[in-house]
């Protein structure tokens, strides 16, 4: 190798170093220090690996709670929660964010209610007819009918993306240990299909009416509805009893829902909650309604509706209302509940 070699092998290696000193400089100028220090010697594609990465779990997040939540449209009422959950009102919510983004989603969502002795007569196809007009339109929907006896379901036509499953359930004897059984039968159905089913379930009463859209604003992780009669649990020695002043609101368990495992954690809970009761001989004075009270003062529901998706036309209407999507029907105790 002459001199002229040398020269010109030495620039070669000058100038590669010097294109790799430039390259090192001016990589990933997005990534964050720290994970510079630490990575510095990787070849630039595994940062720019890594980058891509984290853009792709970007795409897929959550709707997060500004995007469709403006609160500020309703400054009388309480709209969020000390712990952040939005309380649902008219005019709150941006419906077309929320319906784009559950529609790319394809969600499924459950509905379930129990129709018992003569409810399936008088309540079961007032709750069918305008659920399958008003509740999650546009959405595929699974309704779970629990009864005690099949061969008294009417047919009921639906809307092409609603289908209908029908459970026979054995009643008891007692009215309040039917009320108790629900969770217990819930729980049981969404181990067996319901979580495989669905990507969200809601639990209603059977004796109420929709009356307007029921939509995808209502949905989230865990879900709980404002109970429009305020009431104070009585007995203390009652496991579900909360202390005065303690609780964060009252809730109805005429509506509660979430993800298929949220339920199924509700539905356990209050299930031993009621067994615990039972072994010492007490019953909370309003049964599995104080058991869901207990749940979410522990486990703080992720979205609260307003008293707009359960009203109750027995007591006046107050301005705050601007529509009622469910009301209660005139509940016929007597008929109803003497007879099983
Ligand atoms: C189920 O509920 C219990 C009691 O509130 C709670 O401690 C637990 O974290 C919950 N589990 C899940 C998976 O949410």
């Amino acid at each position: 190798v002459n001199v002229k070699g040398k020269v010109i092998l030495s620039k070669l290696v000058v100038s590669t170093v010097i294109i790799v000193f430039w390259e090192y400089i001016n990589r990933n100028p997005e990534v964050d220090d720290s994970s510079a220090q630490k990575s510095w010697w990787f070849p630039s594609w595994f940062n720019n690996g890594k980058r891509r990465d984290r853009r792709k779990e970007d795409d897929t997040t959550e709707l997060r709670l500004w995007d469709w939540f403006n609160p500020k449209k309703r400054p009388e009422v309480v709209r969020v929660t000390r712990w952040k959950a939005p309380v649902v009102w008219k005019g709150t919510y941006n419906k077309a964010i929320l319906g784009n983004y559950y529609a790319k989603q394809k969600i499924t969502v459950g509905l379930t209610a129990f129709a018992i002795g003569r409810y399936i007569e008088h309540y079961l196809e007032e709750f069918i007819t305008p659920a399958d007009r008003y509740f999650m339109v546009g959405h595929k929907v699974i309704f779970y009918i629990m009864v005690d006896d099949v061969s008294k379901v009417l047919f009921l036509e639906l809307g092409p993306l609603h289908s209908l499953k029908v459970f026979e359930v054995k009643p008891e004897n007692r009215w309040q240990h039917i009320s108790m059984m629900l969770v217990k039968i819930i729980g049981e159905h969404i181990l067996a299909h319901i979580q495989h089913e669905v990507d969200f379930l809601f639990c209603m009463d059977v004796d109420q009416v929709f009356q307007d859209n029921f939509g995808v604003k209502t949905l989230g992780q865990s879900v709980a509805q404002l109970q429009p009669w305020w009431y104070k649990e009585r007995q203390k020695e009652s496991a579900a009893y909360i202390p005065f002043g303690q609780g964060d609101f009252y809730y109805h368990t005429a509506i509660f829902g979430g993800t298929p495992i949220q339920v199924l954690n509700i539905t356990q809970e209050c299930f031993k909650g009621i067994l615990l009761e039972k072994k010492n001989d007490i019953e909370a004075e309003w049964h599995d309604e104080s058991h869901l009270n207990k749940y979410f003062l522990l486990d703080k529901p992720s979205k609260i509706l307003s008293l707009e998706y359960c009203w109750d036309y027995h007591i006046s209407l107050p301005s705050d209302i601007k529509t009622v999507k469910r009301s209660w029907q005139t509940k016929e105790y007597n008929l109803v509940r003497n007879i099983i």
